[in-house]
């Protein structure tokens, strides 16, 4: 887990105050440091452009804000883009078409001709994709995901390639597929596998990889089509806890690599991290409202609830909390940080050491860049707060808080009621 600096019993982010930055932009936010942003977009990249020509596609529905989405663009990221909103942002953000890759699951014909209007490739994940896909225009750029049975993932919602997965085409039948994908005209150009997200272990990405490799191969023998890349989706773990080991992305990078390189013909390899880019770029500023000793429990109630940060609730996640302005404050006692959602499950952390916490403190949660603000929420009629970006010692709004306005906007009260 990334740390932090401490100046005089204050946390310092990006090289400003953690609880400066929260009274000048109100709680709870988001705030993200670009130069983080950077160098983890360049340390997955140079991993593996290393040893071949190397596409990054960053998976952008871990943090889809346009100010990030267009930092890994100046960076010469690849997009993994799941839907024709993602598609359309980054486009907004300055990807053009080419630099996408669309991997929908539950894909509506609807939104394939959307996708296919705009050019961008799109990753098939089912046979009934490609079918419709042909009738829409089958000189569209195409790969196919494979479900490669190795699944991975910190929890069990997330894990994606195990065998009977909902995602990807089986891979008994992905030479089939190939097939037909030839015979109704198009010229797929990669084979994609994604395991799943946040796994703890390198060897699912080396066996998934193996399974890409045999079916590239079996591809180019049998129907003599040749693929141009490898795609071996995302997952990368990062640690949310302290002293939690790093995952070795070199290690991950070398290996599968030689294997490609050894065994097939491909001489391009693309992958899809977006925890790994994000995660730990970003911090998430919330206030304490007010603080309840029950004589059991001791809570900390904070202004940020799973409507702003879900994946402790949802996930049983854990996020590292410290108080951003008693950094260097010795801790007095258990306290569990819970929002003011109704509901018993708003939780952010449970029984962390903490110093004697007071109102008007502020709370930093750690790792908050990847699926966090991307899965925000209006629950219980509180607007989405704001994101702010760090940058050389000066912060820059990048998204402002919606209003209660935002949430009315588009809701009617049909006349016979009035
Ligand atoms: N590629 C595909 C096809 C994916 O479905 C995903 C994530 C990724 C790449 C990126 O995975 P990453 O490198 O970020 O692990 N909301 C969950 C994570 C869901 C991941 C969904 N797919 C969470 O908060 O942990």
């Amino acid at each position: 887990m990334r740390e932090f600096e401490n100046s005089g019993g204050h946390m310092i982010f990006g090289g400003m105050r953690a609880d400066e930055i929260a009274k000048k932009y109100g709680t709870p936010v988001y705030v993200t440091d670009e130069d983080l942003l950077r160098a983890n977009y360049r340390s997955v990249h140079n991993a593996f452009s290393k040893y071949m020509d190397t596409r990054v596609h960053y998976a952008c529905k871990a943090n889809s804000s346009l100010a990030i989405l267009k930092i890994l663009e100046q960076e010469g990221s690849y997009i993994d883009a799941v839907s024709v909103g993602e598609v359309i942002t980054c486009m907004k953000a300055g990807f053009d078409a080419s630099r996408i890759l669309y991997t929908g699951t539950s894909v509506s014909t609807h939104e394939l001709n959307e996708v296919a209007k705009l050019k961008v490739p799109i990753n098939i994940d089912s046979a009934s994709e490609l079918e419709r896909l042909a009738k829409i225009d089958t000189g569209m750029d195409i790969s196919v995901r494979i479900t490669p049975g190795v699944g991975s993932g910190h929890c069990d919602k997330v894990v994606t390639g195990a065998e009977g997965s909902k995602f990807g085409i089986p891979m008994d039948a992905a030479v089939e597929t190939y097939g037909r994908a030839l015979d109704l005209g198009f010229k797929p150009k990669g084979i994609h596998a994604h395991i799943g997200s946040g796994g703890y272990t390198a060897e699912p990405f080396m066996e998934s990889v193996s399974v890409l490799i045999e079916k590239t191969n079996e591809i180019k023998d049998e129907l003599g089509l040749e693929l141009q890349y490898i795609n071996m989706g995302g997952g990368f773990k990062v640690p949310y806890k302290p002293n939690e080991p790093e995952m070795d992305v070199e290690e991950i990078a070398s290996a599968v690599t030689d294997m490609i390189l050894d065994e097939t013909s491909v001489r391009t390899i693309a992958l899809e991290p977006g925890r790994y880019i994000v995660c730990d770029t970003t911090i998430l500023l919330t206030r304490c409202n007010d603080v309840k000793l029950t004589g059991i429990k001791n809570y900390i109630g904070v202004d940020a609830g799973f409507n702003t940060l879900i994946r402790p609730a949802f996930y049983g996640s854990y996020h590292h909390v410290a108080i951003a302005n008693k950094f260097n404050k010795a801790c007095e006692g258990k306290y569990d940080v819970v929002g003011p959602i109704c509901e018993s499950g708003d939780h952010i952390a449970r029984d962390r050491a903490l110093p004697a916490p007071e109102e008007g403190d502020i709370i930093a949660v750690y790792n908050a860049g990847a699926y966090a603000f991307s899965m925000s929420s209006t629950y219980n009629s509180r607007p989405r707060c704001r994101e702010v970006l760090v940058n050389n010692g000066k912060t820059e709004l990048i998204r402002d808080n919606e209003t209660m306005e935002d949430l009315l906007r588009h809701q009617v009260i049909p006349k016979r009621l009035l």
